[in-house]
């Protein structure tokens, strides 16, 4: 029963596939060498692994993503860290009433629906995982509901008395529901101190058709249909048109990583265990003025799925 991964922390909440191991995170932002205050992105940000162990170390961390489900998971779950618990509690009957979602049928839209409050985004995240476990694993939502509920409110209680104990100063996060491009373009020039991200594989998954059930549920047709267009890896009939947009996306997003970091930051790209996204992003980084600092075939164990995992961990610099 798959209501939630192995990880650790808030890691730990949900489960959403290509998600990257935090143990890796936390090393690659350490290798960044990153000063107090610094600024880092994830543009592909997924579930949202970067940035919790960001705001962990106290960094500022902006992440976006296409597909709103999660954005809505990765944003919960980081801003959790830092929210009041007793606030989180109090008043929670409400939400147990499964009518009171209802009044999202349909109403949210993907550029808005984070601004709304920290508690209703939180409890509507519970009940989107209820609903996913439902459709996915046959599990009755109310029952999932709850669990995840008991699950969440002990792992937050263990984090406050850790966090009182070891004075953590969690970093800040923000969240942006998007198409990554067009994001990417409002961003000042040299203002990045470091991106960490994994893109979509070419077309292995699709992100949006993951979770089409209840993203139809929840958001307008509309949105759903512009995330479903605009997602890099897109499946196009023609296998060599799939690969010709998915290179030439990569090859604008290098270009605007490019513009937007500051000199000397660097970029980090985790392509999964494939050959050919190793070459073609380095050599499309390189052909975009960024070095190669190295590239690593990594072995890791993935603790939240418990087996052995090989990834490729490209390391580029802007000169
Ligand atoms: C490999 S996953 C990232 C997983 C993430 N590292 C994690 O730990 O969960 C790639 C992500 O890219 C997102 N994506 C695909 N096309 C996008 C686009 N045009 N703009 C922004 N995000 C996009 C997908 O929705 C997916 O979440």
């Amino acid at each position: 029963m798959a209501l939630h991964s192995g990880g650790h922390l808030t890691h730990s909440f949900d489960t959403y596939q290509g998600s990257f191991s935090a143990q890796m995170i936390r090393a690659l932002i350490n290798y960044c060498n990153l000063k107090k205050g610094a600024i880092i992105l994830d543009p592909f940000s997924g579930s949202g692994t970067t940035l919790i162990e960001a705001i962990l170390l106290g960094f500022i961390v902006i992440g976006i993503d296409i597909n709103p489900i999660a954005c809505l998971s990765s944003y919960v779950k980081s801003q959790l860290l830092g929210y009041d618990l007793d606030d989180l509690i109090q008043g929670s009957k409400k939400y147990f009433n499964f009518e009171y979602y209802n009044k999202f049928t349909n109403a949210l839209q993907c550029s808005t629906f984070l601004k709304l409050e920290m508690k209703e985004l939180f409890y509507l995240f519970l009940y989107i995982r209820a609903f996913l476990a439902q459709q996915k694993y046959d599990i009755d939502s109310y029952f999932a509901f709850k669990s995840l509920y008991r699950d969440i409110v002990k792992t937050l209680q263990a984090f406050d008395r850790l966090k009182n104990r070891l004075d953590i100063n969690l970093g800040r996060v923000s969240v942006i529901c998007d198409n990554k491009l067009n994001v990417l373009k409002r961003f000042k020039a040299e203002s990045i101190d470091g991106i960490i991200t994994s893109p979509p594989y070419i077309s292995m998954v699709d992100y949006i058709k993951n979770d089409l059930p209840v993203l139809q549920k929840f958001f307008q047709k509309e949105d759903v249909n512009i995330a479903k267009s605009n997602q890099i890896g897109r499946r196009f009939k023609n296998p060599e048109k799939t690969l010709n947009m998915f290179w030439s996306k990569m090859n604008n997003f290098t270009g605007e990583t490019y513009r937007i970091l500051k000199d000397r930051s660097k970029l980090i790209l985790v392509v999964g265990k494939s050959n050919l996204m190793e070459k073609k992003c380095i050599q499309i980084a390189q052909d975009n003025g960024f070095m190669l600092d190295k590239s690593i075939l990594k072995r890791y164990r993935d603790f939240k799925k418990n087996y052995l995992k090989y990834e490729y961990i490209v390391i580029l610099e802007k000169t």
